[in-house]
């Protein structure tokens, strides 16, 4: 009964939304009562699900047996999504995060007076780096602004000595962070992403079957993916997925220094207003984003292999590391073009990382293969060429 009243509270959300999250909402009324099906992961999956891992670790590399083949297969799905939207797309683009908003130079500041327990990896010495900075959507599509979508934050930060974890780029000095504006992947693993992923892209019976066992998930993504925004820059962008921290596992979100007067975004016309919005609001003055992470504390409650849970703020609380700032600028003067068109030509991974930042679970290190696999088909170099930061333009 629970269920069916929380399943009639996503149609009247859903209901006030778009055409496709109408579709959505049908396949959800229709299956009111469906129950949970076991994941495809077999053994893996079931015995992460019956044990809760010794805090700051994930599943023992024994237990990973059977991901590296389920992560080439996920991505050769991605590629037939790359391929199915190339023709919309002007091309073959991102396998997912397709439309930037804006990619420009910035700076990471590692703040004076952070605590002794964030002192690893880029947050080790208090110093200021450049980054480069890419704001996105986050579907395959470079769809309508005013569409239904989350949205996503890339940071590559420069100058990062150490060695990196990503084959091939040991002496690459850049150190990725990837966020988008939701605090949780959604799904459980990789493997039930990108399930959603097709099933939303294929659309239809498809969608109607995915819902079928997964309505609450859905609701989740829909209302998140379906609140207008107005501003990149109002907009907090999380992890979703945990990292290490030194010895620590942690979690990570870019919050905005302060809120721009914007309204919600509902009445926003043209297609590209949260383009415009970058460069006016650049054009105007210099942004900034506070970085903060939250530590595990109770490995049951914060869990590192269930990509699908939240890590509760109040039992976790974030404490700030750096700021992100996105400096004053002209986006289109000559120089500033050249610059955006070098940063969209970038390669963003998780695993461009040092030891200290290491991804950690199962949907981290699905990414590794993934989206490197969305990359090459896109035709980017391989290893990708990491800038240096001594790029002129
Ligand atoms: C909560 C976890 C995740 C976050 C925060 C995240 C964030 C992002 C962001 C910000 C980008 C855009 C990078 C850019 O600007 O170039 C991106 C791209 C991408 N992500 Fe994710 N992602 C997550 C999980 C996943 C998972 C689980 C998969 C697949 C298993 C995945 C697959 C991809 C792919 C294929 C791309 C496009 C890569 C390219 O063509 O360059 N992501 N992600």
């Amino acid at each position: 009964m629970a269920r069916f009243s929380a399943l009639s509270s996503v149609r009247s959300v859903l209901l006030r939304s778009k055409s496709t999250a109408l579709a959505l909402l049908a396949a959800v009324g229709a299956v009111a009562c469906a129950t949970e099906p076991e994941t495809h992961l077999g053994a893996t999956a079931d015995a992460v699900d019956s044990q809760v891992l010794p805090l700051n670790e994930e599943l023992p590399v024994a237990q990973q047996a059977g991901e590296p083949a389920l992560f080439e297969r996920l991505g050769r799905e991605i590629n037939e999504i790359q391929q199915k939207k190339a023709e919309a797309n002007g091309g073959v683009a991102r396998g997912f995060h397709a439309k930037p908003h804006g990619c420009v130079l910035g700076q990471l500041q590692v703040l004076p007076n952070r605590a002794e327990e964030t002192k690893f990896g880029v947050f080790k010495e208090t110093k200021t780096f450049p980054a480069w900075i890419r704001l996105s959507n986050a579907t395959s599509s470079r769809q309508s602004d005013r569409s239904p979508d989350l949205h996503g934050l890339a940071v590559k930060v420069l100058n990062v000595p150490g060695a990196k974890l990503f084959p091939g780029q040991e002496t690459a000095t850049t150190q990725d962070f990837l966020g988008i504006t939701t605090d949780s992947l959604g799904t459980k693993d990789a493997e039930s992403f990108m399930e959603f992923q097709k099933a939303l892209n294929e659309g239809g019976g498809a969608m109607a079957a995915f819902t079928l066992w997964h309505a609450p998930l859905v609701f989740k993504l829909i209302s998140a993916a379906s609140r207008p925004i107005a501003s990149m820059f109002n907009e907090r962008y999380f992890s979703g997925v945990p990292f290490k921290l030194g010895p620590r596992a942690t979690k990570f979100s870019f919050t905005p220094c302060a809120q721009l007067d914007r309204g919600d975004g509902s009445r926003n016309q043209s297609s590209k207003f949260l383009r415009e919005d970058v460069v006016s609001t650049l054009e105007s003055g210099t942004q900034c984003f506070n970085l903060s992470v939250q530590f595990q504390r109770d490995a049951a409650k914060q869990p590192v292999e269930d990509s699908s849970v939240s890590w509760d703020e109040n039992e976790a609380p974030f404490v700030p590391v750096a700021r992100l700032i996105l400096p004053k600028q002209d986006m289109r003067s000559e120089e500033a073009v050249r610059k955006e068109g070098f940063c969209e030509g970038l390669v963003w991974n998780p695993w461009h990382s040092l030891e200290e930042h290491r991804p950690i679970g199962n949907a981290n290190r699905a990414r590794k293969i993934v989206m490197t696999a969305a990359q090459k088909y896109r035709g980017a170099t391989q290893p990708p060429a990491e800038p240096t930061g001594t790029e002129t333009f």
